[in-house]
């Protein structure tokens, strides 16, 4: 069964009744419905219901304050409609998948570690593994309320192989689940290709990929695809805290790390230690190394602190375009 909804003065489309938030419905229908997370922490997908039923799925999201939700907003990824609505938002076409998100039935075939408490997991999928590098993927994990993100690590492939670099977060529902839970050899949902943070080959210009933490994953995907398509400077900042939580020396070949102008910055490395790269803050370093930035693509991923200091450099000090900075936060 499937429930009719009106967007006021624009589109109608149909979702899945049982299956599918609103957001993950209008998207699938190919509607320019915004979002950012896709998981309620970034507020982007705001609307208005204005007639209908639609259940709240995490009334305590943080996406919203209180104020709004006392003002009647809701988020549309956390939204799922129990009867036709007619509901108000601004669409645009910018928020259209570029390819149609689908759910799958994905087999977890590996696990790696490749830092302490960080992993390469691999999933396989009957079907080609369809998504523009810097996309990502949203998962149930087993047992726990609620989606979680997951950005894809590597290249779009025919063979259906999804790898993941996943961090197992303190306490963390969600993460505990896909190591702890999770065997391999079993099944999950993953649903996919989401976000807007993906590679624009046809830029001439510089690529800047800075990751902080987990946030790695999705820009090594991108780094990767500039890497395959060549002709283009690439630089690689990669923060964490110290020497041995560092993924992309496990990710790449020492050649590619190379090519790839590879630049770690440690924010918590002991003084008394070895190591005689960068120290500090990811955003100190990007600073500090590029000459041009106006000549420059920017991908950026990881916790909000690092995304607000790279946000706050490129826009209010570099005063960077906005088509020229491609970032997700991981909330
Ligand atoms: C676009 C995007 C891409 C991401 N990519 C990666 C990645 O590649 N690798 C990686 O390690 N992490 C990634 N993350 C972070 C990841 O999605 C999780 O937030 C992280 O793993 C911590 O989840 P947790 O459940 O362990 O922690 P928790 O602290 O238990 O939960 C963290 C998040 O889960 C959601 N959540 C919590 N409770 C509920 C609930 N009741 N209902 C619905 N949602 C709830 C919220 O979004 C919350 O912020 C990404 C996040 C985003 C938004
Ligand atoms: S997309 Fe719904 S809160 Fe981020």
């Amino acid at each position: 069964m499937k429930h009719k909804i009106e967007i006021e003065g624009g589109a109608t489309f149909f979702v899945a009744a049982d299956e599918d938030s609103l957001l993950r419905g209008a998207l699938r229908a190919g509607a320019g419905f915004p979002y950012e997370c896709g998981v309620g922490g970034c507020g982007s997908c705001r609307f208005e219901l204005v007639s209908g039923e639609m259940q709240t799925l995490w009334p305590e999201a943080p996406g919203l304050s209180e104020r709004e939700r006392k003002r009647g907003k809701r988020l549309a990824c956390q939204s799922r409609p129990l009867s036709d609505c007619v509901i108000r938002v601004r669409c645009a076409d910018d928020y259209r998948p570029p390819i149609s998100t689908r759910r799958r039935q994905a087999r977890l075939t590996g696990r790696r570690e490749i830092a302490p408490g960080m992993a390469e997991f691999t999933f396989h999928t009957q079907e080609p593994a369809a998504f523009l590098p810097g996309q990502y993927a949203i998962f149930h994990p087993p047992g726990v309320a609620g989606p979680r993100a997951y950005s894809m690590s590597n290249l779009p492939n025919a063979d259906g192989d999804w790898r993941f670099i996943i961090r197992k977060v303190a306490d963390g529902g969600g993460s505990a689940a896909m190591f702890d839970t999770l065997r391999e050899g079993d099944v999950i949902m993953l649903d996919a290709p989401y976000g807007g943070a993906f590679f624009r080959p046809d830029k001439d210009r510089e690529i800047i990929c800075v990751g902080g933490g987990s946030g790695i994953g999705p820009v090594v995907s991108v780094a990767r695809a500039a890497l395959a398509q060549g002709g283009r400077t690439i630089r690689l900042f990669e923060g964490a805290r110290t020497a041995e939580s560092l993924c992309a020396p496990s990710l790449f070949a020492p050649q590619e790390l190379k090519a790839l102008n590879y630049a770690p910055v440690l924010s918590a490395e002991p003084e008394a230690s070895a190591w005689s790269g960068a120290r500090g803050f990811l955003h100190q370093e990007v600073e500090k190394t590029l000459a041009a930035p106006d000549r420059c693509e920017f991908y950026f991923a990881g916790p909000p602190p690092m995304i607000e200091a790279m946000q706050d450099l490129l826009v209010m000090r570099w005063k960077a375009p906005h088509d020229r900075i491609h970032y997700d936060k991981f909330f």
